[in-house]
């Protein structure tokens, strides 16, 4: 288990005058140039206003999605949205490794800011080579992480870099996750795990080192027909993780044996094409020619009832293709049945994040965490990559 107390918070050093590479995750969703959930982007902003007013100087590295070339997912309307928020001009440098920064930061006015370009058009990134802090330590002074979303990688930004720098920190974004986690973490009320999305295998992991802390376990969404499967149902065209469905039998036993509950959709949104949501049905079994894309009302009523029962939640992944409308009720009613239950509620992940502030409820929920699956990955191992080598 990671000990906080080991790690620097902004508040403990002297930042004046220093040269401060500041990791941050912006990596938001974007759509034909337009930022869809400016969530990550604010959250970015106590920190730079924190070191900004402490007499740093700052330079912002982060990546934005999954380049395959340095022309696709540049940081431009990233950096003029912080821009506009910030109200400062954010100067983007475009080679993340070059030496114009270092040229730059003399001139560097008050209403200016230093951004680097993705940082993963830089090749070492993601295999965590020097490339990157060779660069930066011909002018940093230090290193601060509020990228949380990213902790659970071992790229250069968040590893190779930090292990090379001595004067380091994590941001105030990181520090708020980890109480609100460590929260969660050592609370003993009763507590409800809801989970839906399609990564399967990545979180029916949680489930398994959750089985102690919680009471009951909710399933929607893609995450739910493995479970099914297991107890011999028909899914029809559903998105099915078939490696999943002998762990899925292995949690439904177990929590039968420990007398506790998982509560399974009943009923379902199903259509024959994805890309036909005019035929949309609400079916209590699923026909093997059609998918499921939603749940249906009477889960949803089930979730919401569960509620009741419990004092806390943890939520991750949505309960259908919310994306699409037709295909968003489950998720979004859900999100609204969160918002005005009692219950102390923690989300993460961007699509249920996003659920969170498309319904225009996220200030009754108690944290809504900036990860994904560095959100589950530090639940699941109390720890994460990027901030031990913050120690
Ligand atoms: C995220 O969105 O979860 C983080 O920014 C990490 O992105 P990645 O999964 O592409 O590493």
């Amino acid at each position: 288990m990671l000990n906080l107390k080991k790690i620097k918070k902004l508040s403990d050093l002297d930042w004046k005058d220093e040269k401060v590479f500041l990791r941050l995750d912006l990596n938001v969703p974007i759509k034909n140039e337009k930022i869809l959930d400016l969530s990550r982007i604010k959250a970015a902003i106590p920190s730079i206003e924190y070191l900004n007013s402490n007499g740093a100087q700052i330079i912002i590295g982060s990546h934005l999605g999954r380049p395959k070339n340095n022309k696709e997912y540049s940081l431009a309307p990233v950096a003029e949205a912080l821009g506009g928020l910030l109200k400062k001009e954010i100067i983007l440098i475009e080679d993340p490794v070059s030496d114009t920064a270092k040229f730059l930061l003399p001139s560097v006015k008050k209403n200016q800011i230093i951004m680097l370009e993705n940082l993963r058009y830089i090749a070492g990134e993601k295999n965590n080579n020097s490339e990157l802090s060779n660069s930066l330590s011909k002018y940093i002074t230090s290193y601060v992480n509020d990228a949380f979303g990213v902790c659970h990688r071992v790229h250069s930004s968040v590893n190779d870099v930090p292990k090379k720098i001595k004067k380091k920190a994590v941001g105030l974004l990181i520090q708020k996750e980890l109480q609100s986690l460590d929260y969660i973490l050592s609370s003993e009320k009763k507590m409800l795990l809801a989970l839906g999305g399609s990564k399967v295998s990545d979180k029916i992991a949680l489930i398994e080192a959750f089985v102690d802390k919680i009471d009951t376990v909710i399933i929607g969404g893609a995450m739910a027909y493995p479970f099914l499967k297991a107890q011999g149902k028909e899914v029809g065209k559903s998105f099915l993780e078939k490696s999943c469905v002998n762990t899925a039998k292995k949690i439904l036993e177990r929590f039968k044996l420990r007398n506790k509950t998982i509560i399974l959709p009943t009923d379902h949104k199903v259509v024959f094409e994805l890309n036909k949501p005019e035929d949309i049905k609400t079916v209590s079994e699923i026909p093997s020619s059609k998918m499921a894309v939603d749940i249906g009302p009477l889960t949803s009523a089930a979730f919401k009832n569960e509620l009741k029962n419990v004092e806390q939640v943890l939520w991750n992944g949505p309960f259908g293709m919310f994306e699409t409308k037709e295909y968003s009720d489950g998720t979004i009613n859900f999100a609204h049945d969160l918002s005005k239950s009692n219950v102390t509620s923690f989300v993460g992940g961007g699509d249920s994040s996003s659920a969170i502030n498309k319904s225009g409820v996220a200030e009754h929920i108690f944290h809504v965490s900036t990860g994904g699956a560095a959100f589950l990955e530090y639940i699941e191992k109390k720890t994460l990559p990027g901030l031990e080598v913050l120690i």
